[in-house]
C-alpha cells in the first residue's frame, strides 16, 4: 500500500502550474458520445478519474489516445449504448454523466450506480431522474421497480421541457444538459448550478453545434439539435486544485506563484485568505500568495457557486485550525462533510462538530501523525496539515488524492516540500 510521507515545517516557495479542471473534464469526456466524430481535448488532467473515464469511453467503442501529456484525442465513430457495469462506474461519481449523454444520443442508457467520494451521508440522484423523466424518458422502463444498482433510462424520443430543480445540483444540471441538447424543442433548466465547469461544458457543447444559453446563470435554455460534430477544446484550469495550493502556501507561511488559473474563479477563496491576513496578488492568469506570522481566524459557509466551494472546505478548515483564535465553518452543501476532522484531531487540532458547523479553536502547531485520506478533498487537507506539522505525517488511502490531483508530490517538492510517495506492507 502506498502512502504520502511528509516532514512538515518547510515554507513553500516557488511556482506551481495548475492542471485542467477535473470536474469540467469528467463532464466533457462523456459529452463526446453525443456526436459520432473525432475530438481533440487539451488541458486534460492526468488523474485516475480521467483514466477511468477513458476506460468507459473505450468500453462503449470509442478510441482514445493521448497525443501528449495533456491532449486527448477521442474518436466516437464506433460508440454504441452498451450497459455499463459497476466495475467501470464505481471508480468515480461522474460515470453517471454517461446516463445523460447516452440517453441523448441513443435514447437508451443503462449505467450502474456510480462511486466517488462518500461523505457519511447519502448522494441522491432523484433530481437527475426527475430531469430525465421531464424530457420524456422512462426511468426505469415502465412497470419495473426502481433499481438501486443502476439507472436505466429509455425514450421513444426526448422532448424539450421546463425543468425546475428544488435544490441546486451540479450533477443534475450537467446530466440534464447532456440529454437535452439532443431533445426535440426547447428545454429550460431553472435553479441550475452556476459553477465554472457548467459554463465550460456549455462552451464545449456549443462548439459541437449545440445551442446552450445562460450557462453561469440559474436559468439555462437549450435548443435541441441533431447534427452535432467533433471539435477541439481546451479545458479550464482547476479552481479547486488552485485553491488547495493557495491554502497550502498560506498555511506554510510561504510565497508561491500559482500559474494557469482564472483568478475570477478563485474570488471567494481569495477573499477568505485575505480575511485571514494572507496577501493575494492577482495577475491575468496567475495569483501570488504570501503569508507570514500567525494568521487570523475567520468564519466561512459553503454554498453553491458563486459561494465558497464545499470542495475547499476541508483544506480551509485545516488552515483555520492553525489560526490565532476561533472560527466557525458551516457546511451547507453536504449533510456530513466533517468526517476528516477525526484525522485532523490525531494531529492535535482542536475542533468540535455541532450539526452543520465545525467550531475550530486554532492551535499554534499541529503534530505529525499517521492519518488517512477519508476522501479526495479530505486527503488534500491532510497533505496541508502534514506540510505544516512538526514531525512526520504518513497519509494512507492516497488513491483518493490521486483521483483529483495531478503530480501533487512533484508540484509540492518543486516548492521545497519534504514529501514522498512510499510503499508500505498492506495492513491486516
Ligand atoms: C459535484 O458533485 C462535484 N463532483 C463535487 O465535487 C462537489 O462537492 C459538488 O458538486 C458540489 O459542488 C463532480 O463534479 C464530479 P450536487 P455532485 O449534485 O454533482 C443534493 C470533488 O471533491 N442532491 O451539486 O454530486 C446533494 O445531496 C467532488 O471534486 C440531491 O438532493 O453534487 C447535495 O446536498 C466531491 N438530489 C447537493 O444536492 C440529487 O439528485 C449538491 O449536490 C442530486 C443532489
Amino acid at each position: 500500500m502506498e502512502k504520502y510521507c511528509i516532514h512538515g515545517g518547510k515554507r513553500l516557495t516557488g511556482t506551481i502550474d495548475i492542471s485542467g479542471a477535473k470536474n469540467a473534464a469528467v463532464a466533457i469526456l462523456p459529452a463526446t458520445v453525443l456526436a459520432s466524430d473525432v475530438f481533440v481535448i487539451e488541458n486534460v488532467p492526468r488523474i485516475s478519474d480521467i483514466f477511468a473515464m477513458v476506460q468507459i469511453l473505450e468500453e462503449l467503442g470509442a478510441t482514445c489516445k493521448f497525443l501528449n501529456k495533456s491532449t486527448l484525442e477521442i474518436d466516437t465513430r464506433n460508440v454504441q449504448s452498451r450497459p455499463l457495469s459497476s466495475a467501470l462506474t464505481k471508480c468515480l461519481r461522474a460515470s453517471y454523466y454517461f446516463a445523460g449523454s447516452l440517453l441523448g444520443r441513443f435514447n437508451y442508457a443503462s449505467v450502474a450506480t456510480p462511486g466517488g467520494c462518500v461523505f457519511g451521508g447519502t448522494r441522491p440522484m432523484d433530481m437527475h431522474i426527475k430531469g430525465f423523466m421531464e424530457l420524456g424518458a422512462m426511468v426505469p422502463p415502465a412497470n419495473v421497480p426502481l433499481d438501486p444498482e443502476k439507472i436505466e433510462a429509455k425514450a421513444d424520443k426526448l422532448i424539450g421541457s421546463y425543468i425546475y430543480f428544488d435544490k441546486v445540483s451540479v450533477g443534475a444540471t450537467i446530466n440534464v444538459m447532456l440529454a437535452a441538447v439532443r431533445a426535440r424543442g426547447i428545454t429550460v433548466i431553472e435553479n441550475a448550478a452556476r459553477e465554472p465547469h457548467i459554463v465550460d461544458l456549455a462552451n464545449f457543447l456549443n462548439l459541437m453545434g449545440c445551442k446552450v444559453m445562460g450557462a453561469g446563470t440559474n436559468s439555462i435554455r437549450i435548443e435541441g439539435r441533431q447534427d452535432l460534430h467533433g471539435t477541439n477544446y481546451s479545458i479550464i484550469p482547476d479552481q479547486i486544485e488552485a485553491g488547495t495550493y493557495m491554502v497550502a502556501a498560506a498555511a506554510t507561511k510561504g510565497d508561491v506563484l500559482i500559474r494557469n488559473v482564472i483568478p475570477k474563479h478563485l474570488d471567494t477563496i481569495t477573499v477568505k485568505l485575505r480575511e485571514c491576513g494572507v496577501t493575494v496578488e492577482e495577475f491575468d492568469d496567475s495569483v501570488r500568495i504570501c503569508a507570514e506570522g500567525r494568521l487570523k481566524p475567520c468564519n466561512l459557509k459553503t454554498l453553491p457557486h458563486p459561494g465558497f466551494p464545499t470542495d475547499m472546505q476541508p483544506q480551509f478548515t485545516t488552515l483555520l485550525a492553525m489560526c490565532d483564535g476561533m472560527s466557525v465553518v458551516t457546511e451547507s452543501v453536504w449533510d456530513n462533510r466533517f468526517n476528516y476532522l477525526n484525522q485532523l484531531r490525531r494531529m492535535k487540532a482542536e475542533v468540535e462538530i455541532e450539526g452543520k458547523h465545525a467550531i475550530v479553536h486554532g492551535v499554534e502547531k499541529l503534530y505529525g501523525a499517521s492519518v488517512i485520506a477519508n476522501d479526495l478533498r479530505a486527503g488534500a487537507a491532510m497533505v496541508i496539515a502534514g506540510l505544516c506539522a512538526e514531525g512526520e505525517t504518513c497519509i494512507g488511502d492516497i488513491y483518493h488524492i490521486d483521483r483529483g490531483y495531478e503530480d501533487i508530490v512533484e508540484k509540492l517538492q518543486a516548492c521545497g516540500a519534504d514529501i514522498c510517495r512510499k510503499e508500505f506492507p498492506d495492513e491486516e
